[in-house]
């Protein structure tokens, strides 16, 4: 019996031979890590183990288990299982055959897109709960149409498109109850609530010190899971996995991990330095212009307050960037993870150093703050920022004439706005003076010159109201 109703297995031998003989060895070298450092958390060494849809054997060569089978129905993967490995050639949605509660760990790894239709899923769930002895485990990695995106489904043997959701509600129904630990989508995740979930689920899975907790997603994902990482057991290791710009050039760097309170953004918070940070690239594909746009104004950041090289290079091209090509923000962001490490390093507990990273975020945050910047993003209010703040420095004298153009060219080839209507002054200066950072006089980071900035606590009230009116449409209101 043959579940895939277009193909055979000796078509589906071809197909998987063309897509995917050529980088065996690195999968390999993939899944060595993932099965030392994480998979053999769940798995005991006398454990009995099914790979479901077990491929080229990745997992389950390399698992220190007991019993080992691996259930596939391409013949080819028989000539890559080690000789320990007991191969169950057969549709998966067919009886298994083993007797009931035989095993321990029934794993999978983006399998289930393969099945051809739900009733087969629905089977081959069945199956699994009969065969796992009782509170055995499920381990199943995807498949997520959430958070794989684009050419991974571009394949002719991709079928089911399932979410962590979706697939939960398969699960349970075939009696397998699902744990999952993800979190609503952006800002939205920063929450004591949120927070508190994750604590319990680490406590239930029985998480110990040593697990790491790994944040996939962007900085609002990084904030929250490092957060939980700093205050579970009094802290266990966190590993970044930035997928936002903004998270591969600032948020998943320096340490800084914290929720929201109703009352204000990141009041609750830890520093809790990752033991790594992934940043691959390519995740940046998918992500939406405004959410890449906003990243970029960090960028800008980096190349005007610290990094004139940067800063030349953005100037004389930015067109790889904006057409997001590997081969330019692989550089770009290693550049700008030097550029803040460099200040962190320097003043790792934000005391004086690491203010200078605040560059253009005293008006930044303040508009953040006002509703009538609702619906804007970090990036185009901290865009706005900026260019006050070389204002300012133009107009106290500090920096020479010139600076707010080259701004106002910079953010513009960035395809981010330098001269959009500010909210009425007064409301402007009462929310700056909310800041955390405020003590008795508003606090501005200004330039000497691109590459120089500095911190000035008194610049005197009438030039920052001043700027702000040159900045406000004409016919403002005032306080
Ligand atoms: N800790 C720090 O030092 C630091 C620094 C800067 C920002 N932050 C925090 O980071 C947060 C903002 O982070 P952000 O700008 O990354 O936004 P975000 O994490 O809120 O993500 C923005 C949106 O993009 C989606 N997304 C993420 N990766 C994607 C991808 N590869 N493709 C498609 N969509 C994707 C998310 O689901 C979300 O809807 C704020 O909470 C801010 O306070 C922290
Ligand atoms: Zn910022």
């Amino acid at each position: 019996m043959v579940f895939l109703s277009v193909h055979s297995p000796d078509e589906l031998r071809r197909m998987y031979d063309a897509r995917f003989s050529r980088n065996l060895d690195y999968r390999k070298a993939i899944w060595a890590v993932l099965v030392s450092d994480w998979f053999t958390k769940y798995v005991r060494p006398t454990d009995t183990v099914l790979d479901l849809g077990c491929g080229y054997g990745e997992f389950i060569n390399q698992i220190a288990c007991g019993k080992k089978y691996g259930m596939d129905l391409n013949p080819d993967v028989s000539g890559f299982l080690n000789p320990d490995v007991t191969l169950l050639p057969q549709d998966c949605s067919a009886r298994w055959p083993l007797p009931d509660a035989a095993l321990d760990v029934v794993f999978t790894s983006n399998f289930f897109e393969h099945l051809p239709d739900k009733a087969s899923l629905g089977r081959t769930l069945r199956e699994a709960r009969r065969c796992l002895r009782p509170g055995g485990r499920l381990i199943c990695l995807g498949p997520n149409i959430r958070a794989l995106h684009g050419e991974y489904w571009d394949f002719w043997d991709h079928y089911l498109p399932l979410t962590e959701r979706s697939l939960a509600e398969g699960l349970e129904p075939a009696g397998l109850r699902a744990v999952h630990l993800s979190v609503p989508r952006g800002e939205d995740a920063k929450t004591v609530q949120v927070m508190t979930a994750l604590h319990r689920q680490l406590a239930t899975q029985g998480a110990h010190r040593a697990d790491p907790v790994v944040a996939l997603g962007g900085g609002s994902v990084g904030d929250l899971a490092g957060f939980v990482a700093a205050t579970y057991m009094r802290g266990v290791p966190f590993v970044q996995v930035p997928t936002t710009l903004t998270g591969q050039v600032d948020a998943a760097i320096g340490g800084k991990v914290a929720v929201n309170l109703p009352e204000g953004k990141n009041l609750v918070g830890a520093f809790h330095q990752p033991v790594a940070v992934l940043a691959d690239v390519a995740t940046l594909a998918t992500l939406p212009e405004r959410e890449y746009r906003s990243g970029l104004a960090e960028v800008a950041k980096y190349a005007l307050t610290l990094d004139p090289e940067l800063l030349a290079s953005l100037e004389a091209d930015p067109s790889s960037l904006l057409r997001r090509e590997p081969a330019a923000l692989g550089p770009l962001v290693a550049r700008c993870v030097r550029a803040k490490a460099a200040v962190v390093g320097a003043d790792e507990r934000d005391e004086a150093g690491r203010l200078v990273l605040n560059y253009g975020h005293t008006l930044g945050h303040a508009l953040e703050r006002l509703g009538a910047f609702a619906g804007r993003s970090h990036g185009e209010a901290i865009a706005l920022g900026m260019v006050f703040a070389a204002r300012l420095s133009e107009a106290t004298g500090r920096a020479p004439r010139g600076l707010v153009a080259r701004h106002a060219r910079l953010l513009s080839s960035l395809g981010l706005e330098s001269d959009a209507p500010l909210p009425p002054t007064e409301d402007v200066l009462a929310a700056m003076r909310m800041d955390k950072k405020y003590r008795g006089g508003v606090r501005f980071v200004l330039l000497e010159d691109v590459g120089r900035p500095f911190v000035e606590d008194d610049v005197p009230e009438d030039v920052v109201r001043a700027t702000l009116e040159a900045m406000a449409p004409m016919g403002e209101a005032e306080g």
